[in-house]
This record gives structure tokens, sequence and C-alpha cells, in this order.
């Protein structure tokens, strides 16, 4: 077991490890499921969305530094598990509006687990004095609500379809 967490900076640095692979993790999953959506849109915004996580990688390294932390991935289970159930729902027969349909909830459940995730850190960042993390931090996690907000909107298009 890893040595007793006495302080929120801990913490921090602990969440931080767990977004790191959270995200790295996405980077691998993203471009099947840009492969499997049918939509040009859905594809698209899979394909966005695969830039911005590299740049959420890169800002998660800038947080590390900031902390004087070397930047290490810690196994984020929860991702794991999302991405399985993705990979899964990928694997099964389904009309193509319908496998659409499914790649989209499955990109949200990503998309809140991670806004989750970054709400956290942001506030623990912002709480232990870390006001530099804290602004870095808050853009990943703006670009992660914009991108669940995308995806409801493409939604609203593939769902009609779907019915
Ligand atoms: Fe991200």
């Amino acid at each position: 077991m890893a040595k007793a967490m006495k302080t929120l900076d801990e913490l921090l640095v602990h969440e931080l490890q767990d977004l790191y692979d959270a995200e790295h993790q996405l980077t691998k999953a993203l471009p099947k499921m840009a492969k499997a959506a049918t939509s040009r849109q859905l594809s698209n915004a899979f394909e966005a969305h695969l830039s911005q996580t590299e740049q959420h990688i890169q800002r998660l390294e800038q947080a590390f530094e900031a902390l004087g932390k070397k930047a290490t991935r810690k196994p984020c289970k929860a991702m794991k598990g999302l991405i399985a159930e993705g990979e899964e729902t990928m694997e099964e027969e389904m009309d193509k509006d319908v496998m659409d349909a499914a790649l989209i909830g499955a990109a949200q459940k990503v998309e809140h687990y991670e806004i989750a995730g970054y709400g956290t850190v942001c506030t623990f960042a912002e709480m232990t004095g870390n006001s530099r993390v804290a602004t870095i931090l808050n853009e990943t996690l703006e670009e992660e609500k914009h991108a669940d907000e995308k995806l409801t909107q493409i939604a609203q298009k593939v769902n009609t379809k779907a019915m």
C-alpha cells in the first residue's frame, strides 16, 4: 500500500496522476471511435477531441512541473472501464445510426468523468494556493465541458435518425 496521504497537496498530485493516465488512455480510444462513427460531424468531433486531449496531456505536464513533481501515471481504472464498455459497444451489431447514438453515449460518460476530475483538481489547486495550476487546469475543464455540449448537439440529429 502507498504511504498515507496527509495533505490536500498530496491528494492533488495523486488526482493529477489519475487524470494523466486517463488522458493517455483516451488518446488510444478516440481514433477507434472516430473510425466507428458514421456521421461525419461525429467523426470530426472525435478527431478534434483527440488533438485537444493531446493538449490536455501537455497541460497536466505543466501542472506537475509547476508543483515541482515529475509527471507520472497512476492507472485510472475508471477510464479503463469506460473505454472497455465503449469497445464492447463497437463490437456489437448495430444499425449505423444506432451505433452513432451509442458512441455519443459512451463519449459523454468519458467527458463527465473528466469534468468531475478536472473540477476536483481545480478546486484543490485553488485551495492549496496553486493558482497558476488552477488556471491551467481550468482551461482544460472548460474544453471538456464544451466537448460535452458539442456531443449533446450532435446527438440531437443522430438520435432522431436512430429512432
Ligand atoms: Fe481531456
